[in-house]
């Protein structure tokens, strides 16, 4: 992997490290495997190989920080033999990649309840978080288990609880304090997020995060994505004008 400071042109013509968080909605795995009369499982296996490629030339295109949306807190409706395959790709995934990608200095954070994973899955997340805890480089934030209203819950009861053991007054709370709390705290909030397969929702990812967020929709099933469609996007996101709600002309607001 590169290093995460590709020199980016700004309008002082000074060359200034661009440091992007991508968040990844992977879609299509299914579809890819439909396609192919093929199990839906075997497009999420295809589906880790696409991540290794993404997580692998991410450096390459200015992004520091990428989060990748792999099971939602609705996910658990699938058929339990997709569920489990699922599991057993992220168990698979950083048993066999961990240790590179922590020489790599790559911090890995896994976002999402822990609460209903099963004891080794957990023990996966924790020893991945561990191994890892000390990297800054480059950030794979991995949701799992994940739902933004569950995560939003979450920050909430907490800020509850602290504010019946009068740790917290209500008018301390602010915007700052409330992302704090959410598990995307550490990380700056997306600034491109990206879904791939066509599809044009959300679906309960990084709701309160990508208040500012751009958007790009790739027509592209999630296991066939690769280094040249991620640079896409990312120089889809350039052309970009961002204004944080201020106005075309007047000064931006920085919204973090
Ligand atoms: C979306 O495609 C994909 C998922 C819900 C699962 C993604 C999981 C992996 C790629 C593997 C495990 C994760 C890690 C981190 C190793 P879909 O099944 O919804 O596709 P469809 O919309 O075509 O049915």
């Amino acid at each position: 992997m590169s290093v995460a400071e590709t020199p980016h042109k700004t309008s002082n013509d000074r060359a200034e490290p661009v440091q992007l968080h991508v968040a990844i909605v992977m879609d299509g795995n299914g579809r890819w495997a439909k396609r192919r009369g093929l199990p839906r499982t075997f497009g999420h296996t295809k589906g880790v190989e696409a991540i290794r490629r993404t997580v692998e030339s991410a450096p390459d295109f200015g992004i520091r920080w990428l989060t990748l949306y792999a099971f939602s807190t609705e996910n658990w409706r699938r058929p339990a033999g997709e569920v489990s395959e699922v599991m057993r790709l992220m168990k698979s995934y950083v048993d066999s990649d961990l240790e590179q990608l922590a020489q790599s200095g790559v911090k890995v954070k896994i976002l999402g309840r822990r609460i209903g994973l099963t004891p080794d899955i957990a023990e996966i997340v924790a020893r991945a978080e561990a191994r890892t805890a000390q990297n800054d480089r480059f950030w794979l934030q991995v949701a799992f288990n994940y739902g933004a209203q569950a995560d939003i819950v979450d920050a909430a009861r907490g800020l509850m609880v602290a504010a019946v053991r009068g740790e917290l007054a209500p008018e301390q709370l602010s915007e700052t304090e409330f992302a704090a709390r959410l598990s995307t705290g550490g990380a700056p909030p997306p600034d491109l997020v990206i879904r791939t397969s066509g599809e044009q929702r959300l679906s309960n990812f990084l709701l309160w995060e990508s208040a500012y967020s751009e958007f790009v929709f790739q027509d592209v099933l999630w296991p066939d994505y690769g280094a040249k469609h991620l640079k896409a996007a990312v120089d889809e996101f350039h052309t970009r004008e961002r204004r944080f709600g201020g106005s075309e002309t007047g000064d931006i607001l920085a919204a973090g």
